[in-house]
């Protein structure tokens, strides 16, 4: 079997983490081949070829074609994986809604490319920022494509979540289940440990309210603003693995008894306006997701994660005429 993998600015930082370990079957597995198909703008193409080299050096069983191209149209022909990483980061001081026009008119070209040339079945993970609704643009702009087809990156946070508790707690991030993550990848989301387990214990025993408040929260928030600072640039390992987690359990399912945080087209759960890319606690199964539906929201909860709507809105009204 093999599968045809888009990676959009392949040559930036992300894309050189992803592109080496989807070739090396830590997406699909080592029984598929993946064909990838490597985007840039033509000002990068010498530094893209460079990475088709090195992807030709590791020769991988598991890579079978590499394609690397300046033309989104050939870049997402007859796509199954799409990865939209392709997009200007923000530097220290800026926050990434900073980057929503600037950043808007690639994710509706691309949009359109993935309409006329992807397999209708594509799934699309937008990881450019500001990420949702950048996936909204793609997705408004691909209207012969199931919206549900598009999601937007929080997974990262998710994993941030994991880890800030398994410190506080001196246990393993194999430990912790059921984290969630709801609302917009920006400072406004709600990393939510309410339901959360620590082994078989709940987390809400084991911490005290004031360190989720004052510490747990902001910290998760605020993490890529945080990496900013201390390597000078954005987050990038941590963001292409990820990137690899959401994608691999969207298609081969999420782990039994636990939870993953993906952004995706409200359908009205929890009171979110229908449309806006929001973030909520995830199950996937057969190549599909589904949300967890009626957990108890305490105000805090439900005040925060109207909070991230509204910032979900405003992003939406601003670049409306793109939808
Ligand atoms: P980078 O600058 O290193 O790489 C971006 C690449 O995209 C560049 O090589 C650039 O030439 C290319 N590019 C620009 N426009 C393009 C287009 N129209 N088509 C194809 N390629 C294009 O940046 P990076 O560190 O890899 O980050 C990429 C994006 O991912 C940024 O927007 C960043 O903020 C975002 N990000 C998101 C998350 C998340 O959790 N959602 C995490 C980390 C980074
Ligand atoms: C992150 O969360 O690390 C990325 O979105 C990069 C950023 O600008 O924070």
């Amino acid at each position: 079997m093999s599968k045809t993998i888009t990676i959009t600015g392949a040559a930036g930082q992300i894309g050189y983490q992803l592109a080496f370990r989807i070739a090396s079957g830590q997406l699909l597995g080592n029984s598929v081949k993946v064909n990838l198909n490597l985007l840039e703008i033509t000002p990068a193409l010498d530094a893209l070829k460079g990475v088709a080299m090195e992807l030709e050096d590791c020769a991988f069983p598991t890579l079978g074609k590499v394609s690397a191209t300046d033309d989104a149209a050939a870049a997402f022909g007859d796509s199954n994986f799409a990865f939209l990483v392709g997009a200007k980061p923000r530097g220290p001081g800026m926050e990434r809604s900073d980057l929503l026009i600037e950043n808007a008119q690639i994710f509706s070209a691309q949009g359109k490319a993935i309409n006329n040339n992807a397999d209708k079945d594509i799934k699309v993970l937008v990881v450019g920022n500001p990420a949702n609704t950048n996936a909204l643009i793609a997705s408004a702009n691909a209207p012969d494509i199931n919206p549900r087809s598009f999601s937007a990156m929080m997974r990262l946070d998710h994993n941030r979540a994991i880890a800030q508790l398994a410190n506080k707690t001196n246990t393993h991030n194999s430990e912790i289940r059921k984290v969630a993550i709801w609302g917009n990848h920006s400072t406004t989301q709600y990393p939510d440990i309410n339901h959360a387990l620590v082994g078989s214990e709940k987390a809400s025993d084991l911490v005290d309210e004031t360190w989720v408040r004052e510490d747990f929260i902001p910290r998760v928030q605020k993490r890529g603003a945080e990496i900013i600072q201390a390597r000078g640039l954005s987050s990038a390992a941590s963001a292409a693995s990820a990137a690899i987690d959401h994608m691999r359990d969207w298609e081969l399912g999420s782990s039994e008894n636990d939870w993953v945080s993906m952004a995706i087209p409200s359908d009205g759960s929890y009171g979110i306006s229908e449309g806006i890319i929001f973030s909520y606690p995830i199950v996937c199964q057969n190549g599909d997701f589904s949300i967890i539906q009626d957990l108890d929201l305490d105000n805090f909860s439900l005040d925060s994660i109207k909070h991230s709507e509204k910032e979900l809105l405003e992003e939406r009204e601003a670049i409306k005429h793109l939808l």
